[in-house]
């Protein structure tokens, strides 16, 4: 759940620590339960990653400020834009990471929350089922407005408290967000139009109880080390020298010396209609085809692997390219990280695909 930077390793090249760097998506959009992939990935990618981006270039703008000689509304203005931009970002990362089956299996509708955040709920709010009444009606009462329902541990009041909040800023003081349900209308137009309180109830049959619990433990400081695996991709790879982030991609194909990282993309074939675009300098192969493509990847460049979101097609392949001797890393968060991020794309090129016609 750290969402800082990681320490780097040559030859890759890293973004700097001041970038606030995007999370992947840890639900499987194309198959959730309801809630349509492009409405989503929309969410995701424009939405949260706007607000990543506007955060980093506020704060990019904040470190070159001359302060004792900037006008009190210019700074007023930035700091607040900058508080705006930060909450919707952890916002929406707290309402993505609540979404999504478990494993490699879509969200089945049933999930209950586990056995210390249900007593937790039944003590501050009289059960499970009175809760969920009171958060979907607050949920769905902010329909035809803005804003996010949002169930927050309160340090100071002792519980679990049901959060209205009229836009990103807007937080109980010291409280710590658990689950955050999103009602900007961009969070369920595309499916929903004006339906916000369907989008409601669907939002509560896509809910990741498992990882949810596990913001909970942490918010109450009983978290266990190895829940930090709930927070990557299913199927990436488990060591964090066998990934690479969206940021650090960036900065490391912007450098022109031989080092700049080889770029693969993976695609199963079934998803190829899900796909436009890609890397530029990329070459697409099927997954299933390594043995046909692994020699002529380079020995001496580093490889980066992306998917689609960077679950199991990239993470498997690194892992094989990895055993045979290639210094190759999968993009967390596969292309729609990148998309994200803002990073450079062209249309695809299947040229290279095997079985391409
Ligand atoms: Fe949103």
């Amino acid at each position: 759940m750290d969402v800082k930077k990681r320490s780097s390793t040559t030859p890759w090249q890293f973004a700097t620590s001041e970038t606030t760097m995007v999370r992947p998506l840890l639900l499987k959009p194309q198959w959730m339960n309801g809630l349509s992939e492009r409405l989503l990935v929309s969410h995701y990618e424009n939405n949260y990653g706007g607000a990543v981006r506007r955060l980093n270039a506020i704060r990019t703008r904040l470190a070159t400020l001359d302060w004792a000689q900037t006008p009190v509304f210019e700074i007023n203005g930035l700091k607040r834009e900058e508080l705006i931009a930060a909450s919707s970002v952890i916002l929406h990362e707290i309402y993505f990471d609540s979404l999504g089956g478990h494993g490699d299996n879509p969200p089945s509708g049933a999930e209950e929350p586990p056995a210390g955040l249900a007593q937790a709920l039944e003590r501050d709010f009289s059960g499970v089922k009175a809760w969920r009444t009171e958060f979907t009606s607050m949920a769905k009462a902010l329909a035809g407005g803005s804003g996010w329902a949002i169930l927050a541990w309160s340090e100071r009041l002792g519980c679990l408290i049901n959060q209205w909040a009229v836009d990103h800023a807007h937080n109980l003081p010291g409280a710590t967000p658990i689950l955050a349900l999103d009602m900007y209308e961009h969070a369920y137009h595309l499916d929903f139009g004006a339906k916000a309180a369907a989008y409601v109830d669907q939002v509560m049959a896509n809910l990741n109880w498992e990882r949810i619990g596990a913001r909970y433990r942490l918010a109450i400081g009983e978290a266990a080390a190895e829940e930090d695996e709930l927070f990557l991709p299913f199927g990436a790879p488990a060591q964090e020298e066998a990934r690479i982030s969206a940021e650090e991609l960036k900065t490391a194909l912007e450098s022109d010396d031989n080092r700049r990282p080889v770029l693969l993309d993976l695609c199963l074939p079934r998803d190829l209609p899900r796909r436009t675009d890609m890397l530029a300098g990329a070459s697409m192969h099927a997954p299933g085809a390594l043995s046909l493509w692994v020699e002529e990847l380079p020995r001496d460049r580093p490889i980066a692997v992306y998917c689609i979101c960077g679950f199991q097609v990239s993470g498997r392949a690194v892992t094989e390219l990895r055993r045979r001797g290639y210094d190759a890393r999968a993009l967390v968060g596969g292309i729609t990280a990148w998309h994200a991020i803002g990073g450079a794309i062209v249309p695809l090129d299947t040229s290279t695909y095997e079985g391409a016609s």
